[in-house]
């Protein structure tokens, strides 16, 4: 559970009334609570304690230094997918030995980068990827440490965009494929096999996807034993789901109660990479109501987050409850909650039953906290809102709101134009 609650009418984060929060800073304002944070990591961890095992924080799901300085001293690593995400996992921290990089497409500057900083592997994803590994760590003096990450071909039965796990996706090397690769890889000289890696997809609501992936994977690990192939290193990657409205997806108990009897003779460490459990639900996202706007068709209330802040209902059809930050004993109002794009796609929610707000009243997002802030853009020139984490009855500003000067930050008008 999370630390966002009511007190009488106000709506908190911890100790501090979110309408304090934007008195300060103005909205819209990603708001994170440190005590759901740490705990979802606690509860994560000491579900899989009793066997050897390392969580890499995808941070995809939320980058923000201050976030990730906070898991890497509670001793998570990060799953990175960039050059980038590599430099901020480093830059807060984290230590590179539990750190693990997967993605279709590394480019030889990304691969040298992680070469040189010692990451604990690359979860490799094609035979093509694994001979550029190969040829830039022997140019570079070093060997690499790899797993392959298998694409076992099972349904994760989640939103089509956030599925990985079929034959029809880009991700991994398919299942049968997968020896003949390792046989590849155990010929290349600056090449070290240690794991295996599968992601099957995000935010699963059960636990069966996550068990079938796992036994296919697990057959492979005893073929390449008995090729003479060591595996040390299973990663299960990540992907369970968090409650957004009605789901109620598998406990981390649950989960690693499922997972850990099937590779507990393995012999291996066991790698996590979850996102979205550890801080979808310690996340939201607050707005102020501009306008009501009424139409013969229907209603809207018009706020001053975008799709672009939240681009999860509008990408996914995701679900996200919106509440208000202080709760009227008014009527209730079924409106569309849109966005100030020009994008007819600009919607949080839609006829969605509200508690009518009036204009100017403070909205909150929920479960923003998880590929809110990470997916933002600047669409229609709009800065990037600030970041705020609260811990007990103190607020940090843990990321500034951009400013027009930063939305043209390195743009240059040719001289001809001058
Ligand atoms: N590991 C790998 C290799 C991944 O690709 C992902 C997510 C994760 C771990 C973490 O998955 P999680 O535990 O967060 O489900 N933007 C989408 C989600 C995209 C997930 C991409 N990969 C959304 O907002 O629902």
């Amino acid at each position: 559970m999370h630390d966002f609650f009511y007190k009488g009418s106000e709506l908190h984060c911890e100790a501090v009334p979110v309408s304090l929060i934007a008195k300060r800073l103005g909205t819209p304002f990603y708001l994170y609570s440190y005590s759901t944070l740490s705990r979802h990591l606690k509860v994560f961890d000491r579900a899989f304690n009793k066997y050897p095992h390392v969580i890499c924080f995808a941070i995809k799901a939320c980058s923000n230094l201050a976030i990730l300085r906070l898991y890497a001293r509670e001793g998570a690593g990060a799953d990175v997918v960039s050059g980038g995400e590599l430099f901020r996992s480093l830059k807060a921290g984290m230590e590179p030995k539990k750190i693990v990089y997967a993605g279709v497409g590394k480019t030889d500057e990304e691969i040298l980068y992680a070469l040189k900083k010692g990451i604990l592997m690359f979860n490799v994803e094609s035979s093509e990827e694994l001979r550029a590994i190969d040829r830039i760590a022997k140019k570079a003096g070093k060997k690499a440490r790899v797993a392959l990450r298998v694409n076992p071909d099972i349904d994760a039965r989640t939103h089509p965009y956030i599925a990985t796990g079929l034959r029809d996706h880009k991700f991994g090397i398919p299942i049968e494929e997968a020896i003949e690769n390792y046989r590849l890889a155990r010929k290349l000289s600056n090449i070290e096999i240690v794991g295996i890696h599968k992601h099957i997809g995000s935010q699963l609501t059960e636990v069966s996807p996550f068990v079938d992936a796992l036994n296919r994977i697990l057959i492979l690990v005893n073929e390449l034993k008995a090729e003479g192939i060591g595996i040390k290193y299973i990663n299960i990657g990540g992907g369970l789901g968090i409650t957004y409205n009605d789901e109620s997806p598998p406990h981390p108990e649950e989960f690693a109660k499922a997972i850990l009897p099937l590779v507990k003779d393995s012999g291996c460490t066991l790698i996590l990479e979850p996102g979205r459990v550890l801080v979808g639900n310690a996340g939201i996202l607050v707005t102020k109501v501009l306008y009501i706007k009424k139409t013969r068709e229907k209603n809207f209330v018009i706020v001053d987050a975008g799709m672009n802040d939240l681009i999860r209902p509008t990408l996914y059809g995701a679900y996200q409850k919106i509440i208000p930050a202080k709760k009227r004993k008014d009527s209730t109002i079924t409106a569309d909650v849109v966005g100030p794009i020009c994008e007819s796609a600009d919607f949080l929610a839609k006829d969605r039953k509200l508690s009518l707000p009036k204009e100017g009243d403070l909205m909150a997002v929920m479960s923003a906290g998880a590929y809110g802030f990470t997916m933002a853009s600047n669409y229609n020139s709009r800065p990037r809102v600030p970041e705020v984490l609260v811990k007990g009855s103190r607020i940090f500003l843990i990321r500034e709101r951009e400013n027009y000067d930063d939305l043209i930050r390195g743009e240059k008008i040719p001289r001809f134009l001058e």
